[in-house]
């Protein structure tokens, strides 16, 4: 079963509890949490103290994607505001065996993003140590962005190497997943799609997410 984890970033900021009911309500397995820093990527979101608000709201797993630089430096924080899973970007952090380990030490699962441009070999040597790869299928800072098509190849890739692993961590696909592309992104591997504006920019989202998963588990 391939996992939907709609992200908030697209959702009405001034609602988030209601949006994050509403999404679990229609079939969500996951709340995808985008914190960006605005030196990291070019925009700036939310901290542990919304996320702390939130985890009041849902039982759902928190999936937070740290889009900031130094991420070392926060993981107990988003740890103790409820994220279930923390993400971390290969391109922020120098030690990224450490900060793996600092993500496992507060008891979290532990995940690794790269940006569309960077290589898979960044990360072939941590990859039995994490539990999630996060492939950006989009240049992160923004939601509602076209899905780079040249990002499928290495989903594909990404799959093959996860699957020689007996750790078998998950692959997530993050960025412009919507109706058209997801049977394919599915087949290419996806064990967790995030999906912001082809979800929060519909009026029925349970509509929307039963269309998404039907398509993501067609293959
Ligand atoms: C982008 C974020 C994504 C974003 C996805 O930097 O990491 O999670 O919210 O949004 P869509 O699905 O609209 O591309
Ligand atoms: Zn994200």
């Amino acid at each position: 079963m391939v996992l939907i984890a709609p992200s908030i970033l697209s959702a009405d900021g001034s609602r988030l509890h209601e949006e994050i009911t509403a999404v679990e309500k229609a079939g969500a397995d996951w709340i995808h949490i985008d914190v960006m820093d605005g030196h990291f990527v070019p925009n700036i979101t939310m901290g542990p103290a919304i996320i702390s608000a939130l985890r009041k709201t849902t039982k759902l797993p928190f999936d937070v994607h740290l889009m900031i630089e130094n991420p070392e430096r926060y993981i107990e924080s988003f740890a103790s505001a409820g994220a279930d899973i923390i993400t971390v970007h290969v391109e922020a952090t120098n030690h990224l065996h450490r900060t793996i380990d600092i993500i496992k030490k507060a008891g979290k699962k532990a995940g690794v993003s790269l940006n569309p441009a960077t290589p898979l070999t960044q990360i072939e040597e941590i990859l039995p140590d994490i539990d999630l790869l996060l492939i950006m299928t989009v240049n992160p800072g923004f939601g509602g962005q076209q899905f780079i098509k040249t990002t499928l190849p290495k989903i594909i890739k990404a799959s093959k190497m996860l699957n020689t692993l007996s750790n078998k961590p998950l692959l997530e696909v993050d960025g412009g997943v919507n109706m058209k592309n997801i049977a394919g992104i599915a087949r290419a591997g996806a064990d967790v799609l995030v999906a912001g504006a082809s979800i929060f920019g519909t009026d029925d989202y349970q509509q929307t997410i039963t269309a998404l998963k039907a398509a993501a588990n067609s293959n």
